[in-house]
């Protein structure tokens, strides 16, 4: 059975001490994840070597990085790299964001090129895609994830998927309160799946994890999550509080 996952993704939140705090609440909290379910806390770069001691031993628990470069070392001022990240045991690295997209300027191709690199560097990624309102409005969404899915992911072979984790985050559910209703996130996903299904199989199809992301919360995250092709959450505003996590995290199947 695929991975159930319960992703927070921080963003440019909480200091240091913030940070570390909420780890620890959340892990004191929150140990009775299963072989199925997983906890993966995407912390800025900063915090990524303490957030990875913390959690080393701390079963289904783990660590993402927000974003690395198409680059594994070079005169690039200012960016990451994937085997830096490899160095630090980092687990997964979110790839795609809709910010990283929108205010960073990242297209599909360039996307491609950080999964490989990650994948390379034993890294997984969790490749977001979803469309802006203006697309949803005009009810071409399902076309246009369609190409964002194979523009970055087709070029990668059915053993390099089991290391992909897809994230369908719709532009405009992200930190607006205005969530898909669990019908639109569960239409999204099995669309996702078909897509999946078509180059790589059966078996590949059924087994990737698909995450929905835009303001999930502890009062709709069990709804959402409840979806036969809702594979759990990343979790941005509703992430940085441990008690709102924690009860996200429960509500994963
Ligand atoms: P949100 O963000 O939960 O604050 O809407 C989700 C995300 O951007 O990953």
């Amino acid at each position: 059975m695929r991975k159930q996952i319960a992703a927070a993704n921080w963003k440019m939140n909480l200091t240091y001490d913030e940070g570390i705090n909420l780890i620890d609440s959340l892990t004191l909290a929150h140990t009775n994840v299963n072989d199925n379910k997983e906890v993966v806390l995407a912390v800025p770069f900063p915090y990524l070597k303490t957030a990875k001691d913390k959690l080393k031993d701390v079963k289904g628990f783990f660590v993402a990085a927000q974003n690395c470069y198409t680059e594994e070392s070079g005169a690039y001022t200012g960016e990451v790299s994937a085997p830096m990240l490899a160095s630090l045991h980092v687990d997964y690295v979110i790839i795609g964001h809709s910010e990283r997209r929108e205010i960073f300027g990242e297209d599909n191709a360039t996307l491609a090129k950080k999964i490989r690199i990650c994948l390379k560097n034993n890294l997984k990624p969790i490749f977001c895609c979803g469309e802006p309102l203006k697309i949803r409005e005009a009810e071409t969404q399902n076309q246009y994830v369609e190409e964002q899915v194979k523009e970055s992911l087709f070029e990668f072979s059915e053993d390099e998927l089991k290391n992909i984790v897809i994230a369908y985050e719709p532009i405009w559910a992200i930190g607006t309160g205005r969530t898909a209703s669990p019908e639109q996130a569960e239409e999204m996903h099995a669309h996702i799946r078909e897509i999946i299904k078509s180059k790589y199989g059966a078996t590949a199809a059924e087994n990737i994890s698909i995450l929905y992301g835009g303001s999930v919360k502890a009062a709709n995250a069990a709804e959402i999550f409840g979806k036969p092709n809702v594979d759990g959450g990343l979790v941005g505003g509703a992430s940085l509080k441990a008690e709102e996590f924690g009860e996200i995290i429960k509500s994963l199947k």
